[in-house]
């Protein structure tokens, strides 16, 4: 199948503080309740705080209802309020870098989002049509950010207890392997055990 490459930049401002959105430009555990029209499922497979692999199904084209899987994996570059992330659609195999970072100039902070898409099909035929689609996308979750960061902003930023959902990984629970291997001990759990011989 024969793809093209379109590059596109999408940048947003707003006055508030740099630690703020920088905390929401990583975050993901704001999607499923802020961003819930455009995710159906986000999973994350290991996160150190610094990398952080990830499974998400996401509305490309709400409100429509079709839902793309992908498997995502992020750099998170404290130090320079960056993130660089390289997503794989697992249907058509298209890859999507992303390179987002934030910054503020007196008490306006910006965001900038540039994309490298990897575009097949029709879409790869029109791509303005394309870029206009991911600039409507990008906006509309940063419209669904900015109640959040206003709000944060308007609590002084972080000196609340986080009332984030719990967000466990699949990492987490392979290194709490034995843990749920205890289980099998459970009075409710059904035992099986097979073995063939040649
Ligand atoms: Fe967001």
């Amino acid at each position: 199948m024969s793809s093209r490459n379109i590059h596109v930049i999408v940048s947003a401002s707003v006055k508030n503080r740099l630690d703020i959105v920088w905390e929401n430009a990583h975050d993901i555990t704001h999607f499923l309740f802020l961003h819930r029209k455009r995710f159906k499922q986000v999973e994350v497979l290991f996160d150190d705080g610094t990398f952080r692999a990830m499974y998400y199904t996401a509305k490309v084209l709400y409100p429509l209802p079709f839902a793309n899987r992908y498997i995502v994996i992020r750099n998170i570059l404290h130090a320079e309020h960056r993130v660089l992330q390289v997503y794989k659609d697992l249907d058509r195999g298209m890859k999507t870098f992303l390179d987002c970072s934030v910054f503020a100039e007196g008490d306006v902070v910006t965001i900038r989002n540039e994309f490298l898409f990897q575009v097949s099909g029709l879409l790869g035929r029109v791509p303005g049509f394309f870029a206009n689609m991911v600039r409507a996308r990008v906006m509309a979750m940063w419209h669904e950010d900015l109640e959040l960061l206003h709000g944060r902003f308007d609590l002084g930023g972080f000196d609340h207890k986080s009332c984030a959902p719990d967000f466990r990984s699949l990492g987490a629970d392979l290194r709490n392997f034995s843990q749920y291997m205890c289980l099998k001990d459970d009075p409710g759990t059904a035992h099986y055990s097979f073995m063939e011989s040649a």
